[in-house]
């Protein structure tokens, strides 16, 4: 039986800071107490002075994988994500072929469980066309049905009516969704061109895929949600009048912020330009201020990524033809603490948003938390060291980072996957694997 003891940390969980000896066997959490002195034979990691987190579950990931692989593969951005204290993931259905049926979702976790250094599991996608796949999914076995409501990369906008009733009326699992109007955004591209020409400058991005296009699909989806009882999460929203839509402590109509929307704002786009092209768009310092709040008061009740890596080569293009994503998971829960040393909310929230509250949204069977006979999935930061970003290894396979040389205040030392050292002080362990998530078969 391999056993480690994580001895002297700062446990940050449900709420409350406490220091306290962890044990782990069998990759479970078999003891949390004040101090346990190990069994022989167990391995010690020393936490004294060091934060203990649940690790990070990552509701909306982009791995890239079957078919784009030139851009970022399950290996590789598994990788980034235990560099970053990223635990778990769920990865979205626009690869190639997209993930639009249970045989393709069984293809793509055949995949992670060769591949994957992390826990996974995958999105259903939907589309015009496959309501009955999507009415007889398997709720044990997907992360949940994602709609796109608005196009973004990859060809797999939802838009007849009929269909989206259909399915928020028999979806077995919570649905997410990118929301943006896409006649709207196809409206404002036409009048960029007339304005610009060719050379549109990426801070018009915000402008053409509005404010006005993200409220209008959002409210759609909550009007569907309420109209047919559906479980829904909008994702990476980026408006302060989108917040109106949702209502802290709502369990069955909730949003989620993403990293980038909440550290970068629209002045960003001189500087970085295509780096930070992403959809929806990157709006106001406004907008960031309020969405900052929410993440407080709980109307954003889930802290994600959209991680969504791109070639630079290909970020290289002029506006039209640069990919919209950017690499994001080797650096979110440092991205996330810089906003706690600043004062946007607390490490406790941090912790309810990105761990907590995404395994509760989405039923994860025994992850998300510090608990005795839970999964072991962990991450120790050291508050006393600093990061910065360039210096070690970027392990996503595109290679770049929208935060180059950019100094975040703490360092992850060791990140448990399972019960396995996943990541220790730098060094990847590149023969651990993370394991399918569970959940349970009603979930609507
Ligand atoms: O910026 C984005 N990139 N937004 C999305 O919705 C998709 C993602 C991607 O897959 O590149």
């Amino acid at each position: 039986m391999t056993r480690l003891l994580i001895t002297g940390g700062k446990l940050v969980n449900e709420g409350t800071l406490s220091e306290k000896d962890l044990l782990i066997k069998s990759g479970r959490i078999e003891r949390i107490e004040d101090s346990i002195s190990p069994p022989s034979g167990t391995e010690i990691l020393n936490a004294e002075g060091k934060l203990v987190l649940p690790g990070l579950i990552d509701d909306q990931v982009h791995f890239r994988e079957p078919g784009l692989t030139h851009k970022a593969c399950i290996h590789t951005e598994s990788q980034a994500a235990v560099a970053g204290g990223v635990t778990t993931f769920f990865e979205m259905p626009n690869v190639s072929p997209p993930t639009l049926d249970m045989e393709r979702i069984e293809e793509k976790c055949s995949i992670a469980q060769r591949d994957s250094l992390a826990n996974y599991a995958f999105f259903l996608g939907a589309s015009n066309e496959n309501l009955e796949a999507v009415k007889s999914a398997d709720p044990s076995r997907i992360a949940g049905v994602k709609i796109f409501m608005g196009s973004s990369t990859g060809n797999m906008l939802v838009d007849e009516e009929t269909v989206l009733e259909g399915i928020f009326r028999n979806a077995p699992t919570i649905i997410a969704t990118h929301c943006e109007d896409t006649p709207m955004i196809l409206a404002n591209e036409k009048q960029a061109r007339m304005q610009f020409g060719g050379e549109v400058p990426f801070s018009e991005h915000g402008i053409i895929r509005s404010r006005e296009a993200c409220l209008k699909s959002s409210s759609m989806a909550v009007e569907l949600a309420r109209r047919e009882n559906a479980k829904l999460h909008v994702l990476h929203i980026t408006t302060k009048e989108e917040l109106g839509l949702f209502a802290p402590g709502d369990s069955r109509i909730t949003a989620e912020a993403c990293v980038h929307h909440l550290w970068f704002e629209e002045s960003g786009y001189e500087e970085l330009g295509s780096q930070i092209k992403c959809n929806p768009a990157i709006k106001t310092e406004k907008d960031r201020t309020a969405i900052r709040e929410a993440v407080k008061e709980g109307r954003i009740s889930v802290l994600a990524t959209d991680h969504a890596p791109h070639t630079w080569e290909e970020k290289q293009n002029s506006y039209f033809n640069a990919p919209a994503g950017l690499p994001l998971i080797q650096h979110s829960l440092l991205i996330m603490m810089e906003m706690v040393k600043q004062g946007c909310f607390s490490l406790e929230t941090v912790v309810e948003r990105a761990c907590h509250a995404p395994a509760r949204l989405f039923q994860v069977l025994d992850r998300g938390y510090l608990r005795e006979g839970y999964w072991a999935d962990l991450v120790v930061v050291d508050p006393e060291s600093q990061t910065v970003v360039g210096d070690s290894q970027l392990f996503s396979k595109c290679g770049w980072s929208p935060f180059s040389k950019e100094v975040f205040s703490n360092r992850i030392d060791f990140t448990v996957v399972s019960g396995q050292v996943a990541y220790r002080s730098g060094e990847l362990d590149l023969g651990c694997r993370g394991q399918r998530v569970n959940f349970p078969t009603s979930r609507r």
